[in-house]
């Protein structure tokens, strides 16, 4: 008998005959035994469908549109080069984004160079590849970016990021729409730097830009903060950022992709015209639930709480430590829902009390040797990995029709020391 799980796991996940774990027709246990523990495990299709969602949506909606994939959400050459094949622009964050983006097959024009303290070098690698937008965040990169601009004989679009005042419901240190954040211009500074750049031979401004925050659950400081730029004039691009929340745990109910979508579009048909180019630029969104990290009970120890302790932790996700992220967990070994379970904490192996990873696991007596697999891990998982306590960061594997692929390896000891020089 099969069985369906949690909407927070991959889209086609099931419980498979022998009451295991299946994503993107693998089995979970089969693929810990072939590629080890921690991986991130990650169901291709559950990607590409999210990606063709925030496309239909559009497409019903408005004209002259892109979706571009905010990168840094999962910024390895795979997903880079699914979410290029899709037919998605990118939105990258640094030079080593820009060059996994291009290495990821991205078409330089179609990406947005964004970031609050952009350098030099990495504002003349953004021009010298080509890219199409640079998203401007103070004066002093507006001055850079033209003499950088100058030098090379570009006259280089650029976009403006406003602040417009709006702070979303969320976690504060992934909240920033607010008046006093260290991103983009207030809406009165943002006059300054329309002003300066009108006389600006090198650069051309069109448009504006503007990101809340992230992991947002109600759609009305979109709305809002759409409603600020319409007094900053008319401009004919206008990218209205990511953030859009998803599901966690079972009971979060995020907004669909398509009524945010459709909130987006109503608020700038309404207040900025039909005839505007529109962006979208969503990271957790197109990818958080697409992946399942899976890892091997190392340890069983009963005290005032149940600590199941993994083979793995903080390095793989931070999350849980950085915003307090809480994530379900289940023994893809044992699938079967409704099995109850004892209340479980899943520690990780770092030497440190604040590496949990689930603080609340309803788990049926795990036992060392078993797999757990906690989901919604597709998102800001790989990208805040880092190796505290020399911990090998996990591989990257691709899941679809049953077949499985490794698209980032797992690090080696070698690794840790590859840049030591001294
Ligand atoms: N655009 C810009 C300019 C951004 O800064 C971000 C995210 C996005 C788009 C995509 O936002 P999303 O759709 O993924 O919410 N590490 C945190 C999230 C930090 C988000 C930073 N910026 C976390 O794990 O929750």
């Amino acid at each position: 008998m099969t069985s369906t799980i949690s909407h927070v796991f991959p889209l086609g996940s099931r419980v498979n005959e022998q009451g295991r774990l299946e994503i993107g027709g693998c089995d979970a246990v089969e693929l810990a035994r072939e590629f080890g523990t921690p991986a991130y495990v990650v169901a291709e299709d559950d990607i590409r469908a999210r990606a063709r969602a925030f496309l239909e949506a559009l497409s019903a909606r408005h004209e002259d549109f892109d979706v571009l994939f905010a990168s840094k959400a999962f910024p390895c050459t795979a997903v880079y080069r699914l979410l290029a094949e899709e037919g998605l622009a990118c939105d990258v964050a640094s030079g080593g984004e820009l060059f996994l983006a291009l290495r990821g097959g991205f078409d330089p024009a179609r990406i947005y160079f964004h970031g609050n303290a952009k350098s030099t070098a990495e504002l003349r690698e953004a021009l010298e590849t080509g890219v199409g937008h640079i998203v401007i965040d103070s004066l002093h990169e507006l001055d850079r970016l033209e003499r950088v601009a100058a030098e090379l004989g570009r006259r280089q679009e650029v976009l403006i990021r406003i602040t417009p005042g709006v702070a979303g419901d969320t976690h504060h240190a992934i909240s920033t729409g607010q008046t006093d954040s260290k991103f983009g211009f207030a809406p009165v500074d943002a006059r300054v730097a329309i002003e300066r750049l009108s006389g600006a031979p090198h650069l051309k401004l069109v448009g504006l830009h503007f990101h809340i925050g992230s992991q947002l659950l109600s759609l009305d400081p979109f709305r809002a903060a759409v409603r600020t730029l319409a007094g900053l004039g008319k401009f004919p691009v206008y990218n209205v950022g990511g953030g859009l929340g998803v599901a966690y745990l079972a009971s979060d109910r995020p907004p669909a992709i398509e009524d945010y979508v459709d909130a987006v579009v109503s608020t700038v048909h309404a207040e900025l015209g039909r005839d505007v180019r529109l962006l979208l630029e969503p990271g957790r969104a197109l990818v958080a639930n697409s992946a399942v990290t899976l890892y091997t009970v190392q340890t069983v120890k009963r005290n005032v709480s149940t600590w199941v302790a993994v083979d793995g932790g903080m390095s793989d996700n931070l999350r849980p430590m950085l915003y307090g992220s809480r994530y379900e967990a289940l023994i893809a070994d044992r699938a079967s829902p409704g099995d109850g379970g004892e209340l479980c904490r899943i520690a990780g192996k770092h030497c440190e009390s604040g590496d949990v990873v689930v603080r609340e696991a309803f788990l049926a007596d795990p036992v060392p040797g078993e797999v757990i697999a906690t989901p919604v891990t597709g998102a800001y998982g790989y990208s805040l990995a880092n190796n505290y306590n020399g911990v090998p960061r996990p591989p990257v594997v691709f899941c679809r029709d049953g077949e499985a692929r490794v698209v980032v390896r797992r690090e080696t000891y070698g690794d840790l020391a590859g840049r030591d020089v001294g």
